[in-house]
């Protein structure tokens, strides 16, 4: 049976009803007509760099290959053997020159295709001639920018490139800094998970108004850090960093409404002009700063380096599944599990030809934003769980998102920039993109 749930009626112009954060079946249905329409972002190129690497992911709660097959192409791949279904892999990544499904033993290239079905007798000779069409099912649609691998379980989804539109900006502006002019995930991952709906997350993302609040207990902390330790030096670098961005998310709200917060019609933003360097990223002043600089200048220009390196663009979102930042390298993919619990996987960025000295403050921002023992991510975990627990009550049946609505300013076609940084105007995109999704039955 249909399900018949009038969209409309659940989202209004500056309020949401608290059913689409807490409903199981608007949560199932959200995976039928979001997460199984839309572009997802898979990762990144360099994280299966090799012919035979793979690593597994999911798409809509279906798992998921990404393969580098022996032609140096990628492929997505449901990870189904076609036999009579088993999981062929349950490793995050690895590397193989076959998949071979630990059942009856069907083998596939790591195109996908059938390479050996054991004892081939016992299935007749009409049935052998069927084992060419057995081969994995492809995900329908595999497309990359920049390196970065999106998939989609539709094989009707618009291209890509419109799907991004100007958020490729901010896919530059992360590549562009690399002197080599390339990027890698290094580094492993972290894996975090909440109690609560997967939207919350990509709704913190772009608040501004949240850090003065829920991280006040680590700004107070920072604020009280000997002012010698918050002075840029090769020594200390990782405090330095974890006690910048801790006073950043105390910065008066002059700060918070001055920033830019810009948006597009499938439901991305971005934060920009969140910070300069003296206040927070610390390179410009740091020893190891020159010489990624006099590379990148190399490679480009200086002009064209002023202008990469002016960009000062904070979180972008990629709806429905990603959060990443160039400032510090951090890519977030989210991973809806249920109406209430998610799991987020965290990677840093390494830029190629930059000093490995950049890389470890990556690495040291990933700990003190997004590692599970950060001091900044705990927080908003906890506070997202009771946020999920306020939705699951009855009453009051509404939310309020309206900050700063009646204030937009159009920029351009596709792209709305809030009245002020601290706008709930990504909020409301989201959800305008939502309703489009949603409204789309099978
Ligand atoms: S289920 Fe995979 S070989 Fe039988
Ligand atoms: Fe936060």
């Amino acid at each position: 049976m249909k399900p018949s749930i009038n969209f409309d009626e659940l989202i209004k112009k500056d309020s949401i009803h608290h059913s689409v954060y807490s409903d199981p079946l608007i949560f199932k249905l959200e995976m039928d007509r979001i997460f199984s329409r839309t572009w997802l972002m898979l990762g990144h190129e360099s994280q299966i760099p090799l012919p035979g690497d793979f690593m597994t992911t999911d798409m809509a709660g279906q798992s998921v290959i990404v393969s580098r097959a022996e032609n140096g192409e990628i492929y997505a791949l449901f990870n189904r053997c076609t036999h009579r279904g088993a999981l062929l892999t349950i490793e995050s990544k690895g590397h193989a020159s076959m998949f071979t499904c630990p059942y009856h033993g069907w083998t596939y290239k790591t195109t996908g295709e059938i390479h050996f079905v054991p004892k081939p007798n016992g299935y007749g000779e009409n049935h052998q001639q069927k084992f060419s069409e057995l081969g994995l099912l492809k995900i329908p649609s595999l497309s990359m920018y920049r390196g970065f691998i999106f998939a989609s379980l539709s094989s009707e989804v618009e291209s890509l490139d419109s799907f991004l539109g100007p958020m490729k900006s901010s896919f530059d502006d992360l590549v562009d800094r690399a002197p080599d002019g390339d990027i890698e995930i290094a580094g492993g991952v972290f894996k975090h998970a909440y109690d609560g709906n997967w939207k919350l997350v990509l709704e913190n993302h772009l608040d501004g108004v949240h850090p003065n609040y829920v991280h006040i207990s680590s700004v107070m902390a920072a604020r009280h850090q000997p002012k010698e330790e918050s002075v840029a030096s090769s020594k200390g670098h990782y405090s330095d960093i974890a006690v910048r961005q801790m006073l950043q998310n105390g910065a008066p709200d002059h700060v918070w409404e001055e920033l830019g917060m810009w948006t597009t019609d499938q439901g991305h933003g971005y934060m920009g002009d969140y910070h300069n360097d003296s206040r927070l990223v610390v390179g410009m002043n740091h020893p190891d700063f020159k010489s990624y600089k006099d590379k990148l200048v190399a490679r480009v220009g200086d002009a064209e380096a002023e202008r990469i390196l002016s960009v000062t663009r904070w979180n972008s979102i990629i709806y429905p599944n990603v959060s990443f930042m160039s400032q510090f390298r951090q890519l977030r993919i989210v991973h809806p599990i249920s109406v209430d619990r998610t799991v987020v996987y965290t990677y840093n960025v390494r830029l190629k030809g930059a000093p490995e000295s950049m890389f470890r403050d990556t690495v040291a921002f990933s700990n003190v934003v997004n590692g599970t023992a950060s001091w900044v991510l705990t927080d908003d975990l906890e506070v997202y769980g009771r946020v999920q627990k306020g939705l699951a009550m009855s009453q009051p049946e509404w939310i309020d998102i309206g900050r700063g609505l009646g204030t937009d300013v159009q920029e351009g076609e596709h792209v709305v920039r809030g009245g002020t940084g601290t706008s709930e105007i990504f909020i409301r995109r989201q959800f305008s993109a939502w309703l489009n999704y949603m409204k789309q039955e099978a």
